[in-house]
């Protein structure tokens, strides 16, 4: 009997990405360091009760506008908000038409360091995706904690392969 492991496909596909990694903000061009920076305090804003798990997200569109978001949590849990997808209703809400250019993610936390990036959760990178898709602009992201490594990942839809897209209702 053929076992799962010694199967072999007719054919195998690879996905694979690159993506930077700066030893800290220190190492950033300025433009997004300024960025990462201000992710860093629009945690401030965050409603994090709950998880005490606070995120900032700050984005600059193609015009120079910045816009932000931080998480936004609910006693009823899954009703709350993630930085990122508050970022992405404010933009699109503010200025529809306009791009984002550049996102920065950034959180902090009684709970756990805040010493190394996080990146976006399943629904954010379906939300990222659409939203790239349908201002046809590559969204770059600047993922980083207060202190630590930051990754800098070229287009947010990266990090969603054999996305479930509009296409397939089309
Ligand atoms: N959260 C974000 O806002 N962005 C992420 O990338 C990961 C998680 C929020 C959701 C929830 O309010 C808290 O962080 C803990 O999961």
């Amino acid at each position: 009997m053929r076992d799962f492991l010694t199967f072999q496909a007719m054919k195998e596909n690879k996905f694979e990405f690159n993506y930077k990694v700066f030893e800290s903000i220190d190492e950033l061009p300025e433009d997004l360091r300024f960025l990462l920076n201000e992710a860093r305090q629009v945690t401030e804003n965050a409603y994090a009760p709950y998880s005490n798990f606070q995120v900032g997200a700050v984005g600059r569109l193609v015009n120079g506008e910045i816009v932000s978001g931080s998480n936004q949590e609910n006693a009823s849990f899954p009703v709350g908000l993630c930085a990122e997808r508050v970022l992405l209703a404010t933009a699109s809400s503010l200025f529809p038409k306009i791009p984002i250019r550049t996102m920065a993610v950034s959180y902090k936390s009684e709970n756990v360091k805040s010493d190394h990036p996080i990146s976006p959760c399943g629904i954010c990178r379906q939300t990222l995706q659409e939203y790239e898709e349908r201002v046809e602009h590559p969204m770059q992201l600047i993922l980083g904690g207060m202190t630590g490594p930051v990754y800098v990942i070229d287009s947010a839809s990266r990090l969603l392969p054999l996305a479930f897209t509009s296409e397939e209702l089309r």
